[in-house]
């Protein structure tokens, strides 16, 4: 029988050695919800890195056979594969430079070729099971070669792409020296999806501009294969997070916050540490909220969420520096004995503590310079069981097309950032209220089980119309 195989650079999990042993967490995150109902349905499989370098046979032994008990599949990444294919070209090039951040992102063949190499290791891996009927769906940018790399072994199979990050224009794109090789890469699958119908279009662009492919609505001629391209923007297990926020445990932890807090009103970040979130911006805006409306002073705090990510990489020591020393110079210049205007925690939170500060929350600011999704503010807005809470959002996150009813802004504009906290913590009840709902509604509808099926369907028919296009 026919099945399903996810690839991802991360497996839905979290693998570490410890002293005691080696020890397995299970990964809260969306997508790993979203495609639960998939990979653990019969003979399917996630295949990907469980995120740590075990050197030793005996413990990858021991990963491989634990993992397969929960239907996942290890690809065992050499410490010079992590740094090169995983810091490197995924994260000093392609990152950097697929969310406009074209001044950080570094060139090296030598990172290429790694990547190569590790496109190659997980199209082994994903060949030791696949066969020609089955459906392989892979993940994200760290993958852009695989679909082209599975097509030549399995010209037969049914191969989806999604991309979890934004596709930039083309000007940004070609700067890449290996861009004809990506675009390429991922027209080996059937189907490609983006979040955005931006996303779509610049992607539709470059594969005109690099390789003369045109497209109907999004349907690529490719001379031999046709291959859908289309938006499927990501959501969230909405009911989970609806349901968390009206648990006993959760109450009780808002109870605890608030209590610790005090009366003030409470605006709420959380991301992970990466300089696409904006987060020395949103700081900037704060403070100069802080000094044009000086009545709030005293009367908020900014509780700051964040979260550690690719502390090795250099680019994100220097933002944790910078946020560090920004957040001192804020707090040091406005607290009082009883008062801190940021509340700032570099690390980590189980789920309940996060709905518990949603809960919280009069306000949520999502203010990223460039975000493929941002599923912060979704959660958000499914945690708020009153419907009262404003959320202030970038229009550079794929969110923003579908969250119309946010306040929204433009990261760079600190003075109107500034203006905006204010609005929203002046917004009446009511007009939160139809803010929300309106919110809450859409998030609801499509959420990441629709999501899933919606991408899936769609993988089964591009198959039929290829049959009619060719
Ligand atoms: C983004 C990417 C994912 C990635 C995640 C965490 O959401 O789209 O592919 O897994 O960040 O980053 P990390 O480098 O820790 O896997």
């Amino acid at each position: 029988m026919a099945k399903t195989i996810i690839v991802s650079n991360r497996l839905p999990l979290k693998v570490q050695k410890k002293d005691t042993g080696i020890t397995f967490e299970t990964s809260e995150g969306g997508l790993a919800t979203g495609l639960g109902s998939v990979y653990k349905q019969g003979d399917n499989l996630w295949i990907g890195w469980p995120g740590l370098w075990l050197e030793e046979e005996q413990d990858q032994e021991y990963v491989r056979t634990e993992l397969l008990k929960e239907n996942m599949q290890p690809v065992f990444l050499t410490e010079t594969e992590i740094k090169e294919y995983y810091e490197g070209f995924s994260n000093e090039t392609l990152w950097p430079l697929f969310h406009y951040f074209s001044q950080y992102a570094v060139y090296e063949q030598q990172l290429w070729e790694a990547y190569l190499a590790v496109n190659r290791k997980f199209c082994t891996e994903v060949m030791k099971f696949a066969q020609s009927e089955d459906t392989i769906w892979v993940h994200d940018y760290q993958l852009l070669l695989l679909p082209q790399l599975l097509r030549e072994q399995l010209p037969g199979a049914n191969i989806g792409f999604f991309q979890h990050i934004p596709f930039p224009s083309f000007e940004i794109f070609r700067l890449l020296p290996w861009r004809r090789r990506i675009i390429q890469g991922l027209l080996g699958a059937d189907l490609i999806g983006f979040h955005t119908y931006d996303d779509m279009r610049h992607f539709l662009s470059s594969a005109n501009r690099l390789l003369g492919y045109g497209n109907l609505h999004g349907l690529v001629d490719t001379g031999k294969r046709a291959v859908l391209v289309d938006a499927f923007p990501m959501g969230i297990d909405y009911e989970k997070y609806a349901a968390l926020a009206v648990d006993p445990e959760t109450i009780k932890l808002e109870q605890d916050f608030r209590q610790a807090i005090g009366t003030q009103r409470v605006i709420v970040s959380i991301d992970r540490l990466d300089y696409s979130k904006g987060i020395p911006n949103r700081l900037h805006a704060f403070e100069l909220f802080l000094k044009r409306y000086p009545e709030f002073q005293e009367k908020v705090s900014l509780v700051m969420i964040v979260v550690p990510s690719r502390d090795t990489v250099e680019k994100y020591k220097r933002l944790k520096e910078e946020i560090d020393e920004l957040v001192g110079r804020i707090n040091s210049s406005y607290r009082t004995i009883s008062w801190n205007p940021i509340q700032y925690f570099y690390r980590s939170f189980p789920l309940p503590e996060i709905s518990a500060f949603y809960r919280l929350a009069d306000v949520c600011l999502v203010t990223p310079m460039r975000d493929g999704m941002n599923l912060v503010s979704k959660e958000f807005i499914a945690s708020k069981y009153d419907q009262k809470g404003v959320l202030i959002l970038s229009e550079m996150a794929g969110a923003a097309q579908e969250l119309a009813d946010a306040i929204q802004i433009n990261p760079n504009n600190i003075d109107r950032m500034a203006d905006a906290i204010y609005e929203a913590l002046s917004l009446p009840e009511q007009e939160q209220i139809a803010q929300m709902s309106a919110m809450q509604t859409l998030i609801k509808t499509y959420d990441i089980h629709q999501w899933v099926k919606v991408f899936m369907d769609r993988l089964s028919y591009v198959k039929i119309k290829q049959q009619s296009f060719t």
